[in-house]
């Protein structure tokens, strides 16, 4: 099967109502709590992606049996401490960072080996962020320039911490908490904010874990070695995935979409903050609360006098995945739009700043770098004509969906190679896009 598309068509107008995949970094979340809880978990709507698929074969190495019925899937967890594993297990995270880092916390008391591998895209990207902590806890950990493959042997003699976690990194924030959960005493850490689903579903779960908000960072304690009930959860859409159709809409011609019941968590939303004050018209309705979480639907219509933004630092964290699709938008925007401090960009799945300099640059807009700052030169005028092809893009799947928008909205002749890449965070993808319309062979 070939693993390219073509579009030479940007979409005509569309009025539609849409969901998208459900969340990523719930269902991986979901699928540890309940391994490590007691008994029988019910996960319905869990993603059903590749990310997901890693992290079940890894709960399944660890001794923890689940079976898939067709609208959940049910986790039998072991407890806490409670994983089967045999010495010299390889657990392979394939191209999750989320489930790299949030297994190493999880295993900071097994007394096995295991050797932790993933793909060629992981295997680049920085894990002394999560080794640092661990050791601190005082686990056995080895790898080579803090890259993977890593071999963890975890201890009962596991020792509290006190941490600062200053990269507003919800993966590093998480393992440590996951560790914590092995660990008797209370573990703290003074976390720059970042996405807070670990707390809030150890929060709905009764766990003993206390959360003071600060302006810019959260103080949490956890205290360790308490169980954790088994439990049900149902998983929302991701406004990740969702993104990729608010700005499709946005700067389409004439249309409107309604994408339901996704995951508004203030933590993960910037992207509609930084959108709504660049002057897009995206609404929020329907808005409950579902086990601490916030549940509503998105509605966003067609816009074409885009403002550009000084887009504040603060926001970062909350629009970490969803920078690629902004910086198009502040392409087709009047002024000179600004973000800084996006180092964090280029530890994703593929260097997402580098990438999207290049890829500004081959639409025609003008960019300045200052080390992680970036000035991108919109135009509202901005419609491409002649070829285009997406070839050298180190298979990150926002950077194939982010073409692909690209292609439906500017025009011009794409050809945009590794499609299969979003079958890591969302394979409905391309269904979605036809069923607005999109002409994608
Ligand atoms: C995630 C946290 C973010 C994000 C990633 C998912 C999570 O990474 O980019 O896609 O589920 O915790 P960092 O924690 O490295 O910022």
């Amino acid at each position: 099967m070939k693993n390219h598309i073509f579009i030479d068509k940007v979409i005509e107008p569309f009025n539609e109502q849409i969901t998208v995949s459900s969340d990523k970094s719930l269902s991986i979340r979901c699928i540890l709590l309940s391994s490590i809880a007691m008994g029988k978990s019910k996960i319905y709507n869990l993603l059903d992606s590749e990310d997901v698929v890693s992290s079940l074969k890894i709960i399944k190495k660890m001794g923890v049996n689940y079976i898939k019925k067709k609208k959940y899937v049910e986790i039998y967890g072991l407890g806490i401490n409670g994983f089967k594993i045999k010495n010299g297990s390889k657990l392979n995270a394939g191209n999750s960072g989320t489930l790299a880092r949030c297994i190493l916390g999880i295993c900071s008391a097994i007394k096995t080996e295991i050797k932790l591998v993933g793909d060629k895209s992981l295997s680049k990207r920085d894990f002394s962020r999560v080794i640092k902590p661990l050791k601190l806890f005082g686990v056995n950990i080895q790898s080579r320039n803090g890259l993977l493959p890593i071999k963890l042997k975890g201890t009962s003699f596991l020792r509290p911490i006190k941490y600062i976690e200053n990269k507003g990194s919800a993966q590093i924030k998480t393992c440590i908490i996951l560790s914590a959960i092995n660990t008797p005493g209370i573990t703290k850490i003074k976390a720059k904010k970042s996405r807070n689903h670990t707390e809030l579903l150890l929060k709905y779960l009764k766990y003993p874990i206390d959360i003071k908000k600060k302006k810019f960072h959260d103080i949490i304690e956890i205290r360790g070695n308490k169980q954790i009930r088994s439990f049900n959860y149902n998983i929302p859409g991701d406004i990740s995935s969702a993104a990729f159709f608010i700005v499709l809409t946005l700067l389409s011609k004439k249309s409107k979409l309604k994408i339901k019941d996704i995951n508004i968590n203030p933590s993960r939303i910037g992207i509609l903050t930084i959108l709504n004050q660049m002057k897009a018209n995206i609404k929020i309705i329907n808005k409950r609360n579902y086990r601490g979480e916030y549940i509503g639907d998105i509605i966003i219509k067609s816009k074409t006098n885009l403002k550009s933004i000084n887009c504040p630092a603060k926001l970062n964290s909350a629009s970490i995945d969803e920078f690629l699709l902004i910086f198009i938008v502040a392409a087709k925007s009047k002024g000179i739009s600004s973000f800084k401090n996006l180092g964090e960009l280029n530890k994703k799945e593929s260097p997402r700043l580098e990438i999207a300099i290049k890829f500004l640059k081959m639409i025609g807009i003008k960019v300045l770098r200052k080390k992680n700052n970036i000035k991108i030169f919109g135009n509202p005028k901005l419609e491409l004509k002649g070829n285009f092809h997406i070839k050298k893009f180190l298979m990150d799947h926002r950077v194939f969906m982010l073409s692909v928008v690209a292609a439906l909205t500017f025009g011009g002749n794409w050809k945009i190679n590794d499609k299969n890449s979003i079958n890591t965070s969302f394979p409905q993808f391309l269904k979605i896009a036809k069923k607005l319309g999109a002409k994608i062979n």
